[in-house]
């Protein structure tokens, strides 16, 4: 058992009420034990002197593919279908156990690095097992699984599967690694998209991701081109599509949306599928600008992601948030996309993506101790004017300025030194 105490923070709680405490907080072991203005007369292993620092919850990045880190710059001339094709296939079927151990390795770091505690991953069709060692060496809390693809043309000879071996070595992969770490790790069954799967397969993921209760992490409706062949070939719309199968429901992560239509909005809201933003990935891919401002008037449920690093070049959820305000503004005004609201999508609502609400996603007594230090003290502002930390941290932060990240209890990164990756990443 440890105990350490944060001492006079700036604690962004992010709970029900949004509220900002002042004052310090005590990890437990694993969790949160106290919140409080004053903590004294405890025996303690360690304490922070967090005076004029801000502590906030780790953020819970839904949509990154761990495997691509090493592919980073491939590509701001292509859209989606032919960037795949001529990218990213390719490069997927030549990796091999180490360089996909690496690939994950280094990624870890640099979302640990900007105050990511979570992640929901996509790996490859081959050696995901690699990405999962690596997941459970850095600390880091995940939810990932294979990618899956049995069906198209298009994909590289290397990586077909045939729909039986895909579903098996998925399964395999969900015995040996869920629930490892007493549930710090999950799997999540991860068909990549319509475009490149059965529907055998799609019905199989149904079925299984209900039997064993895991999530199920795909992309949908993210460029006009894969709508359209969706639509060829199945006569439906994407989310349409998924619904028909069945698999439209609360354990279904879906990255992108940027082109659902109105009918795919209230599917998703009334089965409680999760959307996973990427405004990165949407820009440099040119696939469009995702109206997050409707979805959420509509309430469906919205949380944040980066996707990969040659889909973005940055994996930092610090970025994520700028973008996801600043790109609405100018069509739906200022009040759009308020610093609050992108904040709560990085840490809460990716908690309740991944159906993690009570543990995960805001500084509350109870809770998991995933969080950060950030020390924002480079922004020089008039000591008498009132700044929301929030807008502070979404507009100004940036991976420097996290000094310290907790993930469940432990410090795996700790004055800006990483603690638990590789000697040798
Ligand atoms: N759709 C299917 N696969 C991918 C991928 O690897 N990246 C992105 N951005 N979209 C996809
Ligand atoms: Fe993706």
């Amino acid at each position: 058992m440890s105990k350490t105490l944060i001492k006079n923070a700036e604690i962004v709680t992010v709970n029900e009420e949004n509220e900002i405490f002042y004052g310090d907080l005590l990890i437990d072991n694993d969790r949160i034990s106290q919140i409080d203005s004053h903590i004294q007369d405890i025996d303690v292993d360690k304490v922070i002197d967090a005076r004029h620092k801000t502590v906030i919850p780790g953020f819970i990045h839904t949509h990154i593919h761990l495997c691509q880190t090493l592919f980073r710059g491939q590509g701001d001339d292509l859209e989606l279908l032919d960037w795949l094709e001529k990218r990213i296939w390719p490069l997927e079927a030549s990796h091999d156990e180490e360089s996909s151990y690496y690939s994950a390795m280094l990624g870890i770091g640099e979302l640990i690095r900007s105050g990511t505690t979570s992640v929901v991953d996509m790996e490859t069709v081959h050696h995901a097992d690699s990405a999962f060692q690596a997941i459970a060496t850095s600390g880091i809390r995940a939810l990932s699984g294979k990618v899956m693809m049995d069906y198209g043309d298009e994909v590289p000879l290397l990586l077909q599967e045939n729909t039986d071996t895909s579903i098996q070595e998925s399964v395999d992969l969900l015995e040996k690694w869920h629930g490892h770490d007493s549930g710090r790790i999950q799997y999540a069954f991860s068909p990549r998209f319509v475009v490149s799967c059965s529907e055998d397969l799609l019905t199989e993921v149904r079925d299984l991701s209900s039997h064993y209760n895991v999530h199920v992490h795909s992309h949908a409706a993210e460029n006009t081109g894969e709508i359209e062949i969706v639509e060829n070939r199945t006569g439906m719309r994407n989310v349409v599509y998924l619904d028909h199968i069945g698999l439209a429901n609360e354990r279904l992560i879906l990255a992108h949306c940027v082109w659902l239509n109105d009918e795919e909005k209230s599917i998703i809201k009334d089965r409680g599928v999760k959307v996973s933003h990427c405004p990165g990935s949407n820009l440099k891919l040119a696939s469009g600008i995702a109206d997050v401002p409707d979805m959420l008037d509509k309430q469906l449920q919205v949380s944040l992601g980066a996707d990969g690093a040659p889909c973005n070049n940055n994996l930092n959820m610090l970025n994520e948030m700028r973008l996801a305000a600043t790109i609405q503004k100018p069509k739906h005004g200022p009040t759009s996309m308020n610093a609050q609201a992108v904040l709560r999508m990085a840490t809460i609502e990716g908690a309740k993506a991944v159906g993690m609400e009570n543990e995960i996603g805001s500084l509350e007594v109870g809770k998991k101790a995933d969080l950060s230090i950030l020390d924002l003290n480079d922004f020089h502002v008039y000591p008498s004017f009132d700044v929301d930390p929030v807008s502070r941290i979404v507009y100004s932060a940036t991976s420097s300025d996290i000094e310290t990240t907790f993930i469940n209890g432990t410090p795996v990164m700790e004055g800006r030194v990483m603690k638990t990756m590789d000697k040798n990443i």
